[in-house]
């Protein structure tokens, strides 16, 4: 089967916690953290992992939290591969409100990448085997110049890497504008800021992702549409999956199992409409879960089920 690695630059370690009441000034006395890994490649190779897949995380780590980030996907049996930098990885915070149930998600900047450690990272993409995926996830971190990472793209177009992308804004059209990738997955509001036009009706939806495919900037687009599903475009197919309806909890890590199920259904060959059924099914199994988690085999094996059925 094709070989899966995914790419974060900019992963962090996410620390959940629980107080009674958010207020100034005073003590907010937390419940004891529990910490995750973050980071949208991250978190895609985890999905791939949990349903029945495998993957290779590749992301830079610096410091005490760099090393706890590492060693949370080593329990969870995720293969990494990391590379040191200067600057510690960075420490999110989400906390749980008792008396509103609110979330409050505190996201700190990204750790730097020097030019030699983002050296590392275009070198390390060199050497994955041609052919195989390269999923790119996440943000950039602050002071990378856009311009380098149309050139880390470059370099694994020119080994033969089929690229799956999701990321937004400036990261999003730089990879776009490079071209030839595989898939890339935008929700609806990344693919109208991209366009620079609002996307109102489904037509409209359409069209903007028919151009893509069209210019050659992918060969495959999907975007996502929360609750409704997502639109899949390609040379030939043009489809909207819907879910069934859900007892939602919560949508963070929607995104990124459904990239994990794409990109585990391209890596086994299988056809767009499939890929997207499976995708559509993990997204919709990640709102299943409260707070960050992913989604389960079992549940997305029971959404595509029934999203295969109904199509028919
Ligand atoms: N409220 C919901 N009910 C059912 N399924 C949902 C819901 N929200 C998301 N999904 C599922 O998850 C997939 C991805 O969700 P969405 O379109 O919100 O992506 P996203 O905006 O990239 O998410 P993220 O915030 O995780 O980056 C959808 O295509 C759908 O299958
Ligand atoms: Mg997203």
């Amino acid at each position: 089967m094709t070989q899966i690695f995914t790419l974060t630059l900019s992963p962090s370690l996410d620390s959940a916690t629980t107080t009674a009441k958010i207020y100034p000034e005073g003590k907010l006395r937390c419940t004891t953290p529990i910490f995750e890994p973050g980071g949208g490649g991250i978190n895609v190779a985890r999905a791939v992992v949990y349903l029945g897949g495998q993957a290779n995380a590749i992301f830079p780590i610096g410091g005490p939290t760099g090393e706890h980030l590492k060693e949370l996907l080593d329990r969870e049996g995720i293969h990494t591969e990391t590379l040191r930098t200067q600057d510690w990885t960075r420490q999110n915070l989400h906390v749980h409100a008792d008396n509103s149930g609110e979330q409050f998600r505190f996201v700190m900047p990204g750790a730097r990448l020097n030019e030699a450690e983002f050296d590392q990272l275009v070198e390390r993409v060199h050497q994955i085997p041609a052919g195989s995926i390269l999923v790119i996830s996440g943000s950039l971190p602050p002071g990378t110049a856009i311009e380098k990472l149309t050139y880390l793209m470059q370099q694994a177009q020119a080994v033969g890497l089929q690229c799956i992308v999701d990321s937004s804004g400036e990261a999003l059209k730089a990879c776009l504008d490079v071209g030839g990738l595989a898939l890339v997955k935008p929700n609806q509001n990344e693919l109208s800021a991209l366009i620079g036009r609002p996307l109102d009706n489904p037509d409209d939806l359409r069209t903007a992702a028919q151009e893509l495919v069209q210019r050659g900037a992918a060969e495959r687009v999907v975007v996502s549409l929360g609750p409704q599903g997502a639109l899949a475009v390609d040379r030939h197919h043009c489809v909207q999956i819907v879910p069934p309806p859900v007892k939602k909890m919560s949508t963070v890590g929607a995104g990124d199992s459904m990239v994990g199920a794409m990109t585990l259904k391209l890596a086994q060959g299988a056809d767009l409409i499939d890929t997207v059924r499976f995708g559509v099914a993990a997204g919709s199994a990640a709102t299943l879960n409260l707070g960050t988690r992913l989604c389960s085999l079992e549940d997305t094996q029971r959404l595509y089920n029934y999203i295969c059925k109904s199509s028919q």
